[in-house]
């Protein structure tokens, strides 16, 4: 789950590594030849006089230092043409893209599926999923301080503003897992904000979207039964969406399908029992000064619950 700002997953990054190159490339040639000048000259001094102004030795140097500035003007302009082609290719407007809005809070993300049709919009949280091929274009903003999305395996990054909507498209050219970071400093967890973004094939993703846009799956033995309960009894419900039962809270991640999710806590744990568990008991022990409160549940109310949790996929 590390991002490699080096690996491209899709023709915008490829576009950002390309230009990545051609400055280290540049800037590495010209380091090189800076330091051979260098070394030159230091060997001439041992017993060097300076030339006298109007002698040939002093033309010669002035004449050096022209095609030096001259040379310095034309790579200044050389790099600054390719980032200009370079953002024309990753800021474009896509064509009929797949819209998502993306909301940054204190400390995950809300992800949520644009279509023109409500029955159709699919809401999620810290996981993106795209299809193959498709320009996805997020809609980005921000419901308390300035973060920034970035997804360096398939486009660069964008801040995320209260107030405000930012553009960042996203186009992936393989099926795969990917990862985007909040890459502007945001307060005690911005190390934990995380989304997991997995690239599916056409198909595949028809069948996610249609997955999530059913409501949460049913109990179906008693003891899913008294999780349920549990849950819809418990403070869960201010704070959680549960489509299909009463839990209907905004303030933080819909849970209607969170056993499908890779992690959760925004990246902080990946998503099993034991740790959903743990995270429930004391999410002040596993992210400091995150918003969710501890619940105070007894062990079996608190079993019952984690297995209700783990069969929402
Ligand atoms: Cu959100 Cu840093």
């Amino acid at each position: 789950m590390n991002t490699n700002a080096l690996l491209s997953g899709g023709p915008l990054s490829a576009e950002i590594g390309q230009l990545f190159w051609i400055f280290v490339g540049i800037a590495a040639a010209v380091y090189v030849v800076v330091l051979a000048f260098l070394v030159v000259s230091l060997r001439r001094r041992e017993g060097a006089r300076a030339a006298p102004p109007d002698s040939p030795a002093a033309r010669h140097a002035v004449r050096a230092i022209g095609i030096a500035v001259g040379l310095t003007t034309v790579i200044l302009v050389v790099l600054a043409l390719s980032d200009f082609f370079a953002n024309r290719v990753i800021a474009a407007t896509p064509e009929n893209p797949l819209r998502v809005r993306v909301t940054a809070h204190q400390w995950w993300w809300e992800i949520e599926y644009v279509d023109a049709d409500p029955t159709r919009r699919v809401r999620t949280a810290n996981e993106l999923h795209l299809p193959v091929g498709r320009p996805v274009q997020l809609e980005m903003t921000a419901d308390d301080v300035i973060h920034s999305f970035w997804a360096p395996e398939l486009n660069g990054k964008k801040d995320l503003l209260p107030g405000y909507t930012t553009r960042l498209t996203l186009v992936a050219a393989r099926a795969g897992d990917y990862t985007a970071e909040c890459a502007e400093f945001c307060g005690f967890q911005h190390a934990n904000m995380r989304v997991a973004i997995v690239a599916h094939d056409p198909q595949d993703f028809a069948r996610w979207y249609d997955a999530q846009l059913t409501p949460a799956a049913e109990p179906v033995s008693p003891e899913l039964q008294r999780g349920r309960d549990v849950l819809l009894g418990s403070t869960c419900v201010m704070c959680h969406n549960i489509t299909g039962t009463d839990a209907s809270g905004v303030t933080g991640p819909d849970l209607t399908h969170l056993a499908s999710r890779r992690w959760i806590a925004a990246g902080a744990l990946p998503n099993d029992a034991a740790r959903l568990a743990a995270w429930i008991s004391d999410p002040q022990g596993i992210k400091p000064g995150t918003h969710m409160p501890a619940t105070r549940l007894d062990a079996d109310d608190l079993a019952v619950l984690t297995h209700y949790l783990t069969s929402l996929r």
